[in-house]
């Protein structure tokens, strides 16, 4: 049975071929998926991901689409939106509170769920756009907070289909970086420790982080911050002063709003953003002599050198 006929025997219709990937992400940027497919159960998830290395099928798990470029000549092998993974279940033990979340839940979901309840530990996640699966294999966050803080245990599947918790502990962590993410692990569920608190303290912490969010560029198609912080210095202030801010390639433009951000003002080519990365890392390996690194993931099948 070829690789087709195999996928399309477990699960119908449901997987699909050519698949444009660009309006699936916060950036708009994307070729065609060979396979995609979007499961609604963690089984499904565990079998696909079970069936791609049965064939030799490359598998790219996409989340929520944010923090990721993704080549306009398309992905070869199975692309998963996990986006409809996405159930929660609350578990109260005195004050701690345990959110037990599928992969593909909305961090904004979350979010949302801790001011309505008044759980407190989450409030610095406001205005991050993804779903949780994302934020822990990234380890998103601000500058002082990410999800690392929060983990207690996080659920794993490998190319075998077996599925393995790790606790917190057992996980290497760091800034903007998770051991999942170096080894490309797929998430299937995770448990966040909160407490409870006062609906109108957690408002008003939500509210402090959502301020220091003003000086990015909403409303705008981006992946969040390219770059990673250097020690002791902020990316977004090295470019500006680097002079990046307006730059542009295409449709690819520096953000006006903060150094850190490039934004697809319509038909931006992931060929114009690669452009924009290498000369944003130039300019600021000449001025300071510092080299930024990535934050975002970048999907594609060529053997990039960024
Ligand atoms: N700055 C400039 N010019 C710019 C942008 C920033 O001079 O164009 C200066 C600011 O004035 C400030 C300093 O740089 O003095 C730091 O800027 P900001 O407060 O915006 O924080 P950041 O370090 O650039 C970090 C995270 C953001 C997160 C904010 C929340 C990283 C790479 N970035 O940004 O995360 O939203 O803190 O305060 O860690 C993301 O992960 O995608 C992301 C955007």
């Amino acid at each position: 049975m070829t690789s087709t006929e195999s996928l399309e025997r477990f699960f119908g219709s449901e997987i699909k071929e050519e698949v444009s990937l660009g309006p699936l992400t916060t950036l708009g940027i994307g070729g065609n998926a060979e396979f995609y497919f979007e499961p609604y159960r963690i089984e499904d998830l565990v079998l696909v991901k079970q069936l791609g290395y049965k064939f030799g099928l490359p598998l790219h798990i996409i989340g929520g689409g944010s923090n990721l470029i993704i080549d306009d000549q398309g992905l070869k092998g199975i692309v998963i939106s996990t986006v409809s993974l996405k159930g929660i279940e609350i578990r109260r033990k005195g004050i701690l509170i345990q959110i037990i979340a599928e992969t593909g839940v909305q961090l904004k979901r979350l979010v949302g769920l801790s001011l309505e309840e008044g759980f407190t530990g989450i409030e610095f996640a406001v205005g991050i756009p993804g779903t949780l699966g994302g934020a822990v294999f990234g380890n998103a966050g601000v500058r002082d907070n990410a999800m690392s803080d929060l983990v207690s245990w996080v659920e794993t599947i490998n190319d075998e289909g077996e599925v393995t918790k790790l606790n917190r502990d057992q996980i290497d962590w760091g800034y903007r970086y998770s051991a999942l993410s170096k080894e490309r692990c797929c998430i299937s569920r995770c448990c966040l420790n909160l407490a409870t608190s006062s609906r109108q303290d957690v408002w008003a912490l939500s509210r402090s982080f959502w301020e220091k969010r003003v000086h990015q560029p909403y409303g705008f198609k981006s992946a969040g911050c390219v770059f990673k912080n250097p020690d002791g210095d902020s990316a977004g202030r090295l470019l500006e002063v680097a002079g990046c801010k307006g730059l542009r390639k295409g449709d690819a433009q520096v953000s006006h709003f903060h150094a850190n951000f490039i934004v697809n003002l319509g038909n931006a080519s992931f060929s114009d953003i690669l452009w924009l990365i290498q000369e944003c890392q130039r300019r600021v390996k000449d001025s300071f002599d510092i080299d930024l690194s990535l934050e975002v993931d970048i999907l594609s099948d060529a053997q990039l050198q960024i």
